[in-house]
C-alpha cells in the first residue's frame, strides 16, 4: 500500500538533495576561508537534526531556538556525537534574532521547519538574512502545499484537501498546527521579495520517498540507495518538486 507524504515529515536525510546542497555550501565556505571553521547559524534548529551532522563536518554551529526542551535534547545529542564543543545552543526567538546573533556573523544560516510556524514569515526571513554575511547563504525548508493536498485526498479528508488547496496560506482550518504551506513559486517569491537574496537552488525534499511502498523501502541497502537516487533526480524535476513534502531553497545574500 502506498503511503502519501504528510507535508510535515522530514525527507531523505543523509545523501538526500537538501543534504547535498548544504554540504556543497559548506565546501564552498571552506574553499573561501580555509583558515577557520565554517560558521553556521541554525535558527529553530530544535534538537539538532541538522546542527549535529554539520558539526560533525567541522562547522561551528550556533543553534537558536526558543524551546529549552529542544535545546536540552540538542546538548545531549551533540555530546553523544562528540561534537559538543562545536555546537552552541542559544535560547532565543527569531523575532529578536539580532539580540543573540551578530549581523553578518554566519556563512550559512538555516531556517528549516521554521517559516511555517512563525507568525510573520517575511520578518523571519529578514532576520535570517541580516545574520548572514554578504556572499553567504540562507537555507530554508518549508512544508509543501500540494503534498498536503494529495495526502489528505488519499486519506479521504476532502474538505481539508480543498481548504489546503484554496486557502491563501495553505491551511486546512483554525486547528491546523502550521501557519502556512507553500508551493515552489510562493517560496521563491517570499525568499526574493526583499531583493537581498537570490535563490540558487529550489528543490523538493521528500518528493517520492513518501510514496514508496514500505515493502520496497525495507528491501535492504541496494534498494535504499535506489530510492535515494530516484529522490535526488525527482528533487529538481518540475512539476514533481512541487508535490514534495517539503520545499527547499538555498539563496545567496547579495
Ligand atoms: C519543526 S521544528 C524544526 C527543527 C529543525 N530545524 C529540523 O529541521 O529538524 C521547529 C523548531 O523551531 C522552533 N521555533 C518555532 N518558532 C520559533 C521562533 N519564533 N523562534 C525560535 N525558534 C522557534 C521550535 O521550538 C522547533 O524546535
Amino acid at each position: 500500500m502506498l503511503s502519501g507524504p504528510t507535508g510535515e515529515v522530514p525527507g531523505v536525510a543523509g545523501g538526500g538533495p537538501v543534504h547535498r546542497a548544504i554540504t556543497a555550501e559548506v565546501s564552498r565556505v571552506r574553499d573561501r576561508t580555509p583558515e577557520r571553521a565554517p560558521r553556521v547559524l541554525d535558527v529553530g534548529g530544535g534538537s539538532g537534526a541538522w546542527a549535529v551532522p554539520l558539526a560533525r563536518l567541522g562547522c561551528a554551529v550556533t543553534v537558536v531556538d526558543y524551546s529549552p526542551n529542544a535545546l536540552a535534547a540538542l546538548h545531549r545529542r551533540a555530546r553523544d556525537a562528540g561534537v559538543h564543543e562545536l555546537v552552541t545552543p542559544v535560547q532565543g526567538d527569531v523575532d529578536a534574532l539580532a539580540d543573540v546573533a551578530p549581523a553578518g556573523g554566519a556563512d550559512l544560516v538555516l531556517g528549516h521547519g521554521l517559516l511555517e510556524v512563525v507568525d510573520d514569515a517575511a520578518a523571519a526571513l529578514a532576520a535570517l538574512t541580516a545574520a548572514t554575511v554578504r556572499g553567504g547563504a540562507v537555507s530554508v525548508l518549508v512544508a509543501g502545499r500540494f503534498a498536503a493536498v494529495l495526502s489528505r485526498t488519499l486519506a479521504g479528508r476532502l474538505g481539508e484537501a480543498r481548504a489546503v488547496l484554496t486557502d491563501p496560506d495553505g491551511r486546512f482550518g483554525p486547528d491546523d498546527a502550521l501557519r502556512r504551506r507553500l508551493d515552489a513559486a510562493a517560496l521563491r517569491a517570499l525568499v526574493e521579495a526583499s531583493g537581498d537574496l537570490q535563490v540558487e537552488v529550489l528543490q523538493g525534499d521528500g518528493v517520492l520517498e513518501g510514496w514508496t511502498p514500505g515493502s520496497v523501502r525495507d528491501g535492504g541497502p541496494a534498494t535504499v540507495r535506489e530510492v535515494t537516487e530516484l529522490e535526488n533526480l525527482a528533487a529538481a524535476a518540475t512539476p514533481l518538486l512541487d508535490v514534495a513534502a517539503r520545499l527547499h531553497a538555498l539563496a545567496r545574500r547579495r
